[in-house]
C-alpha cells in the first residue's frame, strides 16, 4: 500500500495544529497513528476535521493514546454512569424532559479534565456530532508557554508549591453527582498537585493549574493564596497563548490534558450541540 501523505499544518510554532490525510474512519495504520501522537506531543492541541465517528471509532483513536478512562461525574450522573461508561456526552439537548448530556449551553470556565483525581487523564478527545452555527467555540491556553514567559517574581513564588485541583463543580458551576457545594476554600475537597510539573514526555515545566473557583495554594494564607491565583491565572489565560476552535460536524479535537486548559464560550439555547468525549487513563509515571 502507498504511505500515508499525513501532514500536520501548526497555528502558531509550537500550539495547535490541524492533521491532515487520516481516513475519515477510526482504523489508522501504525504509521498514521504514531504521526497522530507525535503531533499531539509537538502541539498539545490537534484537530482532524471531516471525520465520521461512531463511539467505537471515537473510542478505538483513543487507545492511540493510551487506555480508555471511566468519564466524570457530571450534573446528574456518576462517574462512568453515561450509555457508555467511557465516553461522556456534552450536549444541551434535551429529550423527552432529560438532558442527553452535560455542561448545557453555558459559558464552560477554564479546566483542565478531571485533574481533581490524584492521576489526571494525559489526553481527552471531543467530536463534534452536531454544533450551532454560531457560538460554542472551544478555546485552548498552552501552559507550557505560559510557564516560560512567567516572570520571574512568579515563578519563585510558586516554586515547590501545590495547588488543590477542587472536585466539586463542574466547569459550567453545577454541582457534580454526589458532591456538596463546598462552604469555604480551605475545605474544598480535591487533590493536591504541584503548581509546575514536568511534562513525561516532553520534559517541558508546564504550569499545571485545573480550576480556578474553589483552588488553594497550599501553605499560603487564604488572602496570599487568593492574589497569587489571580495573578497565575492572568498571566496562564493571556491571548498571547490561546488557540480557539470553531467547531464543524466531523472535527475531532485532541488535547494533551497535562500541558492545556480548555473553556467554552456559551452558545444559543435553543441551538442543538452534541459532543461526544473520551478520556485517556494517567498514571503518576506519565503525569510529571
Ligand atoms: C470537555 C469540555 C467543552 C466544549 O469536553 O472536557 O470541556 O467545548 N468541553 O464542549
Ligand atoms: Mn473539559
Amino acid at each position: 500500500m502507498k504511505p500515508a501523505m499525513i501532514e500536520v499544518r501548526p497555528y502558531r510554532p509550537r500550539f495547535a495544529a490541524q492533521v491532515f490525510g487520516l481516513p475519515p474512519g477510526a482504523r489508522l495504520s501504525p504509521e498514521e497513528a504514531n504521526a497522530l501522537r507525535q503531533a499531539w506531543l509537538d502541539y498539545g492541541v490537534v484537530i482532524v476535521r471531516g471525520l465520521h465517528y461512531g463511539d467505537d471509532d471515537l473510542v478505538a483513536v483513543s487507545r492511540v493514546f493510551g487506555e480508555p478512562e471511566l468519564a466524570p461525574a457530571s450534573e446528574r450522573q456518576a462517574r462512568g454512569g453515561g450509555l457508555r461508561p467511557d465516553v461522556w456526552v456534552v450536549s444541551n439537548v434535551i429529550e423527552n424532559g432529560r438532558p442527553i448530556g452535560s455542561l448545557g449551553y453555558g459559558e464552560a470556565e477554564w479546566h483542565s479534565d478531571m485533574s481533581y483525581l490524584a492521576e489526571p487523564p494525559t489526553a481527552s478527545l471531543l467530536y463534534a456530532l452536531e454544533v450551532p452555527l454560531e457560538g460554542g467555540d472551544t478555546w485552548f491556553a498552552d501552559m507550557a508557554a505560559a510557564h516560560e514567559a512567567l516572570a520571574p517574581d512568579l515563578k519563585a513564588a510558586i516554586a515547590g508549591t501545590r495547588i488543590n485541583h477542587p472536585s466539586s463543580l463542574t466547569s459550567t458551576g453545577d454541582l457534580r453527582h454526589g458532591a456538596n457545594r463546598p462552604a469555604d476554600v480551605r475545605s474544598a475537597p480535591g487533590t493536591l498537585h504541584p503548581a509546575v510539573k514536568v511534562h513525561a514526555e516532553t520534559g517541558r515545566a508546564v504550569l499545571f493549574l485545573g480550576r480556578r473557583r474553589w483552588a488553594r495554594i497550599e501553605g499560603l494564607g487564604d488572602a496570599g493564596s487568593e492574589d497569587l491565583l489571580d495573578r497565575l491565572w492572568a498571566q496562564a489565560t493571556s491571548p498571547d497563548f490561546v488557540h480557539i476552535h470553531r467547531w464543524q460536524v466531523g472535527d475531532l479535537v485532541i488535547w494533551d490534558n497535562r500541558r492545556v486548559l480548555h473553556r467554552r464560550d456559551a452558545f444559543d439555547p435553543t441551538a442543538r450541540r452534541v459532543m461526544h468525549r473520551t478520556q485517556v487513563r494517567g498514571s503518576t509515571a506519565a503525569h510529571g
